[in-house]
């Protein structure tokens, strides 16, 4: 590597990021701390229209360019589409930000087996069909990041997260193994890890102060994350800043894991 001033290892100039998820929450923050670097950004989600919104406000608020293209990640199909149409939009793809997820939440003697089924089929299955359909290219390109956004639950268990603990343990092997698999080929495979944020994913949450409570206690900074705190290490991952990080698990959790 060359001797770069450590402040430009971390600009994403010429790069195209896709980040599924990237309508909502932390995928729409990460999508907009890419863009803020100099990325090329795909936003995707099962919405067109919500597609097409998010790219517009990430251009106009960045100046990158932005695309919107509607993809269901659990469809096999639909993730081929979206792969295909972004590379043929621009020919490239160097990193991917697999962010679409799910979490549900029951006692497990509760828990239907096909809401079981949708977690693991949205985090794990759509995590691992976006992962193989951009393997080839980045293989080819001899370049490439993914980013496969865990969980502080993808290291420790809460309870009524029968499905969703699993599904967030699973992408971390996902990851080591996709690392070793690409290292090869110059692709780098991490885990991104978020402590709670105050998204639409834990709406369900704050009808219940309790459980509210409960869930921020457990970080040593005892609050929600902000949204833009999740962009910092994004740009990391996806950048040259982390070039000899692969198979890692990166945590932004407020110390959750720290307790
Ligand atoms: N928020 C947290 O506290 C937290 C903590 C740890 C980890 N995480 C993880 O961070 C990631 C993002 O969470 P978030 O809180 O930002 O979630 P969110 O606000 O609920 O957003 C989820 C995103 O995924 C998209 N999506 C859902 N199903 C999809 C599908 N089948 N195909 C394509 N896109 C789909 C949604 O759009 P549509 O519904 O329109 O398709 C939306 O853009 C998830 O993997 C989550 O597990 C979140």
């Amino acid at each position: 590597m060359s001797e770069s001033h450590v402040m430009d290892l971390f600009r994403l100039d010429g790069r195209v990021a896709l980040i599924t998820g990237g309508t909502k929450g932390l995928g729409r923050s990460m999508a907009l701390g890419l863009a803020q670097a100099g990325a090329t950004t795909v936003i995707c989600s099962r919405h067109a229209d919500q597609c097409e919104s998010a790219a517009v406000e990430v251009a106009a608020q960045t100046g990158s360019e932005s695309v919107g293209f509607a993809a269901d990640v659990t469809s096999e199909e639909q993730v081929q589409s979206l792969v295909d149409e972004a590379v043929h939009r621009f020919g490239r793809l160097d990193v991917l930000i697999n962010s679409a997820g799910i979490n549900l939440r029951h006692p497990i003697e509760e828990f239907p087996p096909d809401e079981w089924q949708q977690v693991m089929d949205l985090n794990v299955r759509g995590t691992w069909l976006c992962c193989r359909a951009v393997a080839p290219l980045m293989k080819q390109q001899r370049n490439g990041s993914v980013i496969n956004v865990g969980s502080t639950l993808s290291a420790v268990g809460l309870a009524n997260r029968s499905a969703y603990c699993p599904s967030k343990h699973a992408v971390i092997g996902l990851t080591k193994t996709l690392a070793l698999e690409w290292a090869p080929f110059g692709v780098r495979c991490n885990t991104l890890c978020p402590g709670p944020f105050l998204t639409e994913m834990n709406v369900p949450l704050l009808g219940e102060p309790e459980k509210v409570k409960a869930v921020v206690s457990q970080t040593a900074l005892n609050r929600w994350g902000e949204l833009p705190e999740i962009r910092g290490a994004a740009v990391y991952l996806a950048s040259d800043a982390s070039s000899y990080m692969t198979g890692a698990s990166l945590y932004v959790d407020g110390g959750w894991t720290a307790g």
